[in-house]
């Protein structure tokens, strides 16, 4: 299993540049399943869960051609409506092939995906909106099983709670079910927009994707479409935590600078100097020293909860008590006991982390939980003392791509090791 060995205590300088959205390209390369004719999709990261997509997609009777960031789908059949248990419990993302494979072939049997380092996830939202769509489910086995032999029909489906994927899958489904589909309380998050784009592309019929209100007009058939993956806001704003924790001068291009505005917002109201250079650009200057801000994770356009860990890295360096409070997953505080074995003082009491600063940290062995926690231990080993191995890195490389080359291209003491 590898490892990151990071000697922290360098100012990070130069520029480096955001790839293109995991979470817009997941739901991307399932909605290439609505189609008989190619799809092609551009800036599509090169990361593990993108792999893991790839590799269902395959099984399910896609054809897959990579080149570079390119990726070009065909599935000319669905040969087998399947996502099964091996892969959806290593990816909760494969549940974004429900919707589809039901549109288009009118069956789907997919894992439940079971418990997650970050909370308890259901999909009990999908399966809901899918029904409402006519669709017949049973669970059995570990599965559920959705079929509409005569095909969707639109309705109005209520979300109880903002889900994206669940806003994705439904989107997915109604694009080729008879009728309209009104979806409310829909997530607004940037990656539903993006695939709202694509599906347009394809023949679809959307509108109001970015608000809580979408509505969709069925159509029989879907032709294939090129399209462009937007940059990933997450990469972006770990970057900007990066240049900001280690009081370095970074700038961070082909980024949406509207897409991290909460995070920016609250970067400035810490003190910390981030201009916008260009439309795709946002420079972070620091010396280091800021203030402690509090912070509540929330749907877009608020603070997005997978920047929250990489966020209470830096309040670890910030004058003052930040209490960051996380709404959206109940369990998203594992990167806390791993900063404080570096020396971060944070205390956790149910969805509240109290954060004080400004604590010196020191290199410690640590290991990675999930995605974003990783991501937050490679920033609080920057700026540690010394040297820091964090374990299980195969973590981060499910959302990061060579994210260790990026860092040490702008100044990072940074290695893969064995
Ligand atoms: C997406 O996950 C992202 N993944 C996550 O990014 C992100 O953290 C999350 O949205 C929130 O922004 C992808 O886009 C592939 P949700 P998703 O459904 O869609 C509850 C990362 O680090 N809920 O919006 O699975 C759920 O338990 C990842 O890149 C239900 O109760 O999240 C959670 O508390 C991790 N029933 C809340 O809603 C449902 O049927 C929001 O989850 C669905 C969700």
């Amino acid at each position: 299993m590898d490892k990151f060995v990071i000697t922290g205590g360098t100012a990070l300088r130069g520029e480096i540049a955001a790839n293109g959205s995991k979470n817009s390209a997941l739901p991307a390369l399932a909605a290439a399943l609505l189609t008989e004719e190619p799809v092609i999709l551009h800036r599509v990261p090169r990361v593990r869960d993108i792999r893991t997509m790839e590799r269902l997609l395959v099984d399910i009777g896609t054809g897959v051609e990579v080149d570079g960031q390119t990726v070009r789908l065909h599935t000319p059949k669905i040969v087998s409506p399947e996502a099964p248990y091996e892969l959806v419990k290593t990816m909760r993302a494969s549940s974004l092939v429900l919707g589809p494979l039901v549109a288009r072939s009118g069956r789907a049997r997919v894992s439940l995906p079971g418990g997650c380092a970050i909370g308890t996830r259901p999909i009990n939202l999908h399966i809901l909106g899918l029904e409402q769509l006519g669709a017949t489910i049973h669970q059995s086995h570990g599965y559920i099983e959705a079929v509409a032999p005569e095909g969707l029909r639109g309705a109005t489906v209520y979300f109880d709670r903002i889900t994206v994927t669940g806003t994705e899958d439904l989107l997915m489904a109604a694009v080729l079910a008879k009728g309209e589909t009104v979806l409310r309380n829909a997530a607004r998050e940037p990656e539903v927009v993006d695939l709202a784009d694509l599906l347009i592309k394809m023949g679809a019929k959307i509108e109001g994707a970015g608000t809580s209100t979408i509505r969709v007009q069925g159509v029989e058939r879907l032709g294939g479409a090129e399209h462009t993956i937007i940059a990933d806001r997450i990469e972006a704003g770990t970057f900007l935590v990066a240049g900001a924790i280690t009081g370095g001068d970074l700038t961070v291009t082909e980024c949406n600078p509207e897409h991290v505005g909460a995070l920016v917002s609250k970067m400035q109201q810490a003190g910390i100097d981030v201009t916008q250079p260009d439309a795709t650009s946002l420079r972070v200057r620091s010396t280091g020293r800021f203030r402690s801000v509090d912070m509540t994770t929330e749907e877009y356009p608020g603070f997005a909860t997978d920047l929250q860990a990489q966020y209470m890295a830096l309040m670890t360096q910030a004058e003052g008590i930040a209490i960051v409070v996380e709404t959206i997953f109940e369990n998203r505080f594992m990167h806390a006991p791993e900063l404080a074995r570096m020396g971060a003082n944070i205390r956790i009491d149910g969805k509240q982390a109290m954060v004080a600063g400004p604590r010196s940290l020191t290199g410690a062995g640590v290991t990675a939980s999930d995605l974003r926690a990783s991501a937050s231990l490679v920033l609080g080993a920057l700026v540690a003392k010394g040297e820091t191995v964090i374990d299980r890195v195969y973590h981060i490389d499910r959302g990061y791509e060579k994210i260790e080359a990026k860092l040490a291209a702008v100044g990072a003491k940074i290695h893969r090791a064995e």
